[in-house]
């Protein structure tokens, strides 16, 4: 299984051993606000969920990565691929404990983790779903060069919805470059 590697971060696929901290993060009520609609999760839930990651990464050979800071044991964040339940599309997911918003991560890991999932898996397109009022995460994609979709309705939530092709990742590059501050 890859480990990527990008500036900053450094991805793991997660595993059974990333219970503790995969259950912290994921029982905070404003990490979770917009994932799932279903609130923080209970331990047992983390457990779940967790299990269901790590059968991801078996049967599908993508999945979720645990994203730590380089030089640091514990992740930070979970982001990776995954089937999206009831379509044939392929999402990409990112999620990081409130310390470490604000900070470019997001932007830095979804670049990375789209980018193996078109060089490497050969995926031709990849989507993401958001809640409408989740404007942190609408601007990741924009930023990645997704297309927005419209509003795709759920049961009693609607998400938005954006695609991504490999010709419009790299025409974004410029954008992700010159708001890291860098060279493009
Ligand atoms: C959404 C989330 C992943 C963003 O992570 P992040 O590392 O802070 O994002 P970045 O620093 O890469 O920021 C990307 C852009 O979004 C903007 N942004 C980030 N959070 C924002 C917010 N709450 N409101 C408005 N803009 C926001 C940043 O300013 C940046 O834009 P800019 O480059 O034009 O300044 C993070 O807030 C999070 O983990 N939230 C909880 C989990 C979640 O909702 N995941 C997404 C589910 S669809």
């Amino acid at each position: 299984m890859p480990a990527l590697i990008t500036a900053r971060l450094e991805l793991q696929p997660m595993e059974p051993g990333d219970l503790a901290w995969y259950a912290e993060l994921a029982g905070d009520a404003e990490v979770m606000q917009y994932i799932g609609h279903a609130g923080p999760l209970s331990h047992q839930q983390a457990i779940e969920r967790l299990a269901r990651y790590v059968r991801c990464w078996e049967e599908h050979g993508l999945g979720m990565f645990g994203v730590r800071l380089r030089e640091e044991p514990l992740p930070v964040g979970w982001a990776g691929l995954q089937p999206l339940s009831g379509t044939n599309e392929i999402e990409v997911g990112y999620a990081f404990g409130r310390a470490a918003w604000g900070r470019g991560y997001a932007t830095e890991v979804a670049s990375a983790i789209v980018q193996w999932g078109f060089a490497v898996l050969g995926l031709e397109r990849i989507v993401a779903v958001a809640s409408p009022e989740n404007t942190g995460s609408r601007r990741v994609m924009d930023k990645l060069g997704m297309r927005y979709e419209g509003v795709r309705p759920g049961s009693g939530h609607d998400s938005v919805y954006y695609s991504l092709t490999p010709a419009a990742f790299t025409r974004a590059a410029p954008l992700r470059a010159l708001a890291r501050g860098t060279t493009p």
